[in-house]
């Protein structure tokens, strides 16, 4: 297996970092049906490097709340001053096995403040952010990135080059542009430019909804992992080409009240997306949005 600096993912498939979805239960979830590494949601490393201070370390951790579990892990993180991610990420250099940075975030506030896909068009400023991430972190950093601002502009293998020569040990590539932000088909042509050329591992993502497709796009681009993200939201069992069945919502409901604080909001949300593609998906969905405590969702499960 090809490592991550030295990180071995136990797989070819990962998690994608996912904002509003991968809480440790779900993370540790995708692991149990086999995911190879598991990514947290993106951290606003500017914002949390203020409240570190104010809230306490001990706060942080349980914001973040990382597993023994979930590892080989990655906590991602956004920003445009190497000081507050190193800030961030020392605290949790021995929770965690990769820091990501997050370049393609197309949020208007993120792009507002010069991060995320901001970077896509201003790739040589990658340089200044990355390098010392680098130098003052002793676990690997990686990158995620899109392809480019627009259509027009496409620059995914001189973002990878600059990155790779920050050192970064490894990049992720979203086959859009922040023009397309989810719409069309993802570019996995830019994928394939950007391994043929890159000397780290390339983990490829965009529209792999199966194992079989993830394998086939790695055979294609010569991409040497990929990473699922929409087709893993209510369906962990992706990462086993197993269907889903009502019992993945129980065991997500199990882990949740071991890992994670109870927020019947969240539980709700995931929920309604465990339900999707099960039978009568839409009339359970129907039912769930109404529910007001945990024993309506387990009772309509139940039903199932
Ligand atoms: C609900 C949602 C939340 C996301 N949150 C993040 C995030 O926190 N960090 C990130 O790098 N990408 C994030 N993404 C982008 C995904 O990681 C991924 O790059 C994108 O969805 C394409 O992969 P897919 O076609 O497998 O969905 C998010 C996407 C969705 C749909």
């Amino acid at each position: 297996m090809i490592t991550i600096g030295d990180v071995k993912p136990r797989n070819k498939f990962f998690l994608a970092p996912l904002a509003g979805v991968n809480c440790a239960a779900f993370r540790i979830m995708c692991k149990e049906k086999g995911a190879g590494m598991v990514y947290s949601q993106m951290i606003d490393a500017q914002a949390m490097a203020g409240k570190i201070d104010v809230v306490g370390k001990q706060d942080y951790f349980d914001f973040l709340n990382v597993t023994e579990e979930e590892r080989p892990s990655a906590v991602q993180f956004v920003g445009n001053k190497p000081e507050h991610i190193i800030k961030c990420a020392k605290l949790i250099e021995d929770k965690v096995d990769i820091i990501d940075i997050n370049f393609g975030c197309c949020e208007s506030d993120i792009l507002g403040r010069k991060m995320g896909a901001y970077y896509s068009k201003h790739p040589e400023l990658m340089t200044r952010l990355v390098k010392p991430i680098v130098k003052e972190l002793s676990i690997p950093v990686t990158a995620k990135i899109r392809i480019g601002w627009t259509e027009q502009s496409i620059n995914g293998v001189s973002q990878a080059t600059i990155l790779e020569e920050a050192g970064v040990s490894a990049i992720t590539v979203h086959g859009r542009t922040k023009n397309k932000l989810y719409s069309g088909k993802a570019n996995w042509t830019i994928v394939k430019q950007i391994k043929e050329k890159a000397g780290i591992p390339v983990i490829g993502n965009g529209d792999i909804d199966c194992l079989e497709a993830g394998r086939q796009r790695m055979k294609e681009s010569g991409c040497d992992f990929v990473m699922i993200a929409r087709a893993a939201i209510g369906n962990p069992s992706v990462f086993s080409d197993s269907k889903k069945t009502k019992d993945d919502f129980f065991r997500f409901l199990e882990l949740y009240r071991e890992f994670d604080t109870f927020k019947f909001g969240e539980v709700k949300t995931h929920a309604v997306w465990f339900a999707s593609g099960l039978k009568y998906a839409k009339g359970i969905k129907q039912q769930l949005v109404k529910t007001q405590n945990i024993d309506e969702i387990i009772k309509i499960y139940e039903k199932i």
